[in-house]
């Protein structure tokens, strides 16, 4: 918990405000993003890759967390937008995202998500696969546009939150294998594209990753396969995308690499490759998503009540659940929490944070140690920045929460509480079913 401030009142503070005070003027649950901490992540990313070459992007993966007024904040920070599907590119586009800074990712992209593409002619759009190589050239064609393109390739590493292995051939939905040579066929036909400018080279290793080494396997190999490319096709790559996957801490053992060192690690050995290989230096892009927002977020619950199974398990009662935050069930993830009313204040027990989803599996923490956790308590569980909202759903018909934006004590409303009227508004009653049944 070192990161963590307190007030005299014993209370969190977050972005300056009294987490139990924004709690009762907002409602819970409630996401708070902590606009400064975001900002300094953003930097640490920028200030690494544009320190090394002023040409290399840092590209926000928006699926991490996207909103309108994020969008803001991603753009006043210099990064690109990573994109995966209509809805985000929708709303990168009523933000007024800087369209040529926006990258558009995705195994199975519409026809209608690459019009919607090509028409606001985004920055790259990263093919992942033949049919939709094929797609694009035929829609670039028909719109009279030529869509600067990346090839998704698969490197065959498989990164795991701690351990990597190397596979010869990789089982994966996304990109072109490079082991078979489907990747250097694909960089081969899309050269030759008279519709398509081919760019550079994806690749995306997985997420939650704590430690460099596999990005540095990954450097390797990418770079192979461009000197193959330079050499057997006389084009050099210009652009190289080297995915996110930075991870974060969430519990206090997760052992982890400062995404300083980890970027270090990444660029060392990329120029290492470089002068070993004789090639040119590719232009650098990361997509980081969870080290942006990841620990800029932290949601409060209320706590409705407590039920203690004498010898078995102490369960604590929160206002959301796996609604607003599926992690701990879909992926048995770890999260820290805190009773923001007196963080530091009463006996530690073991407790388990539990929703009010109707499941057994409906838990956010599984055996955490908290002062006496009662009735009325706010609970603020931390880290919750990426994967929570983005991946919120209406299970049970439960509103999604608001999201609030703190800096300097203030707070404002950027996703507002969803209202019951919101949650039926897209139910239709079809006129039969008024009638009387018979
Ligand atoms: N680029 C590509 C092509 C990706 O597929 C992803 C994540 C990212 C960038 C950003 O990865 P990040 O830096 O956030 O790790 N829902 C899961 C995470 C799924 C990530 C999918 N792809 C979770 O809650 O842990």
């Amino acid at each position: 918990y070192n990161s963590i401030k307190v007030n005299s009142k014993g209370h969190l503070v977050i972005g300056g405000c009294d987490a139990v005070e924004l709690a009762e003027r907002f409602g819970t649950p409630l996401y708070v993003i902590d606009e400064d901490v975001l900002r300094a992540n953003s930097r640490i990313f920028y200030n690494a890759l544009k320190s090394h070459n002023p040409e290399n992007e840092v590209v926000y993966a928006g699926k991490a967390f996207l909103t309108t007024a994020m969008c803001k904040i991603i753009q006043q920070e210099g990064l690109g937008l990573d994109v995966v599907s209509g809805g985000e590119l929708y709303t990168a586009l009523k933000a007024g995202f800087p369209t040529e800074k926006i990258y558009f990712h995705g195994n199975n992209k519409s026809e209608e998500e690459l019009i919607m593409a090509l028409q606001s002619e985004v920055g790259r759009i990263i093919i992942d696969n033949w049919d939709e190589l094929e797609l694009l050239e035929i829609l670039a064609k028909k719109l009279n546009k030529e869509p600067a393109i990346y090839i998704r390739v698969t490197p065959g590493i498989e990164a795991h939150t701690h351990r990597y292995i190397m596979t010869g051939q990789i089982d994966s939905k996304f990109g072109f294998t490079i082991s078979n040579g489907e990747a250097f066929k694909a960089v081969k036909r899309a050269l030759t594209s008279g519709s398509l400018k081919f760019k550079g080279l994806h690749c995306h290793i997985g997420s939650q990753i704590l430690e460099s080494t596999p990005y540095k396997i990954a450097v390797k190999i990418m770079l192979e396969l461009l000197k193959e490319i330079k050499d057997t096709l006389g084009r050099g790559v210009e652009e190289l995308d080297l995915g996110g996957g930075f991870g974060i801490p969430y519990v206090e053992d997760d052992s982890y690499q400062p995404v300083e060192e980890m970027l270090r690690d990444i660029l060392e050995e990329l120029e290492a490759q470089v002068s070993l290989l004789k090639i040119k230096l590719p232009k650098i892009i990361v997509e980081p998503g969870r080290a942006i927002i990841g620990n800029t977020g932290i949601t409060l619950y209320k706590v409705g009540g407590v039920k203690e199974i004498p010898g078995v398990r102490k369960y604590v009662f929160v206002d959301g659940g796996m609604s607003d935050n599926i992690r701990t069930a879909l992926y048995g993830a770890r999260y820290s929490a805190v009773i923001a009313n007196r963080v530091y204040n009463g006996r530690l027990e073991k407790v388990t944070i539990a929703g009010k989803l109707c499941e057994s599996g409906d838990v956010i923490i599984w055996d955490i140690l908290l002062p006496e956790v009662k009735k009325g308590d706010i609970i603020a569980v931390l880290n919750t920045g990426a994967y929570g909202y983005s991946m919120a759903s209406n299970y049970n018909r439960l509103p999604k929460p608001a999201v609030i934006l703190v800096s300097k004590g203030k707070a404002e409303i950027i996703v507002k509480r969803e209202t019951y009227e919101d949650v039926i508004k897209n139910d239709v009653i079809p006129e039969r079913l008024e009638e009387k049944f018979q």
